[in-house]
């Protein structure tokens, strides 16, 4: 039927309307919070880049992480930002660790909060890069061994998902068998499968102190104009047991999110990355958009593309707005 017949502003005509046939709606349950640990005590250190997140000593994320909880924020994702690094990362897998010391002290404090750690080394290697060097670039086979360790050493902290984003061949396969011969069977892994190197992880990288100090992100992260490969990683960690797939960054990639949703029946997180949480922190403050509306409607837009849960920077205020309504 066409127009006279059909008109379709009749279903846009007032607000009730207009919610009864609305198709996608980020909640507050679909949203996963990063964090940024660091060493010390009572320190809360904004990063220049990104206002309104934190490097956060381990006393200061318990008491985020109260409140995120009380918000009914469902999941944090940590990052750890340690006082020394080294060729391998040794800390990335240390008992003392920054990031195993912080996992334990939320589980002292919080106990409805899943807590999901990042696994990988850029944070904690003194060249930047996601593994271990070999001959000036990153050795694949020998960073599973890290990897594996690290995750490890996660999952006896008490982590409650694992997220491994260093980009290696057989990186989940590798940490699943660790986990599964160490008595973790049970600890599921969201890979960061689709990941693509993007100038969109900048600020990040200031927040997390882990730039590349030679080269760049080119030989394991995904080059950014490729869909099929983008199928091929998410069908590769699916047949070595990851339990969720990501695509990230979000918004330069939706398309590669909805392919992967149509492709794939594994849930997906997608990454609303540090680059797209500045630019609109940025033209917010110079009033150029209204970033409450904006912020929401990138989010749907995200969950419109197929994504099932969101890590997001600004999964805070959106947790915050939604429980003053
Ligand atoms: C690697 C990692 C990065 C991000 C998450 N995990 C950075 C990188 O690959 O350089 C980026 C996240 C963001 O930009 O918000 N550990």
């Amino acid at each position: 039927m066409n127009y006279p017949v059909t008109r379709l502003r009749r279903l846009r005509a007032n607000p009730q309307i207009r919610n009864l046939v609305q198709e996608n709606q980020v909640n507050i349950q679909d949203l996963i919070y990063p964090l940024f640990v660091c060493e010390g005590k009572s320190i809360r250190k904004e990063i220049p880049s990104m206002p309104g997140i934190f490097q956060l000593s381990i006393d200061n994320i318990v008491k985020e992480c109260e409140e995120l909880s009380r918000l009914d924020i469902p999941g944090v994702l940590l990052f750890g930002i340690p006082a020394h690094k080294d060729h391998v990362g040794t800390d990335s897998y240390a008992d003392e660790g920054i990031i195993q010391r912080a996992v334990r002290a939320i589980r002292e404090s919080v106990s409805d909060l899943l807590i999901i750690t990042d696994i990988c080394l850029c944070e904690y290697t003194d060249h930047g890069h996601c593994g271990n060097i070999v001959s000036g670039d990153v050795d694949n086979d020998t960073t599973l061994d890290l990897l594996s360790r690290q995750a490890l050493s996660h999952a006896k902290a008490g982590a409650g998902m694992l997220a491994p984003s260093a980009m290696m061949d057989g990186m989940v396969s590798s940490i699943r068998n660790t986990l599964d011969q160490n008595g973790f069977s049970g600890l599921p892994i969201m890979s960061y499968s689709a990941k693509f190197a993007s100038s969109f992880y900048g600020p990040f990288r200031e927040a997390a102190e882990s730039s590349p100090q030679f080269g760049d992100r080119k030989s394991y992260q995904m080059n950014g104009t490729n869909a099929r490969e983008a199928l091929r990683e998410i069908e590769q960690d699916i047949k070595e047991g990851a339990d969720i797939a990501m695509v990230k960054p979000a918004l330069a990639y939706l398309d590669i999110i909805r392919q992967a949703r149509d492709n794939f029946s594994i849930p997906l997180a997608a990454y609303n990355v540090s680059g797209e949480y500045s630019m609109i922190k940025a033209a917010a403050a110079r009033g150029w958009i209204n970033e409450d509306q904006i912020v929401i409607e990138v989010l749907n837009s995200i969950k419109r593309a197929g994504a099932d849960i969101i890590i997001s920077y600004f999964a805070k205020d959106v947790a915050i707005r939604l429980k003053n309504y």
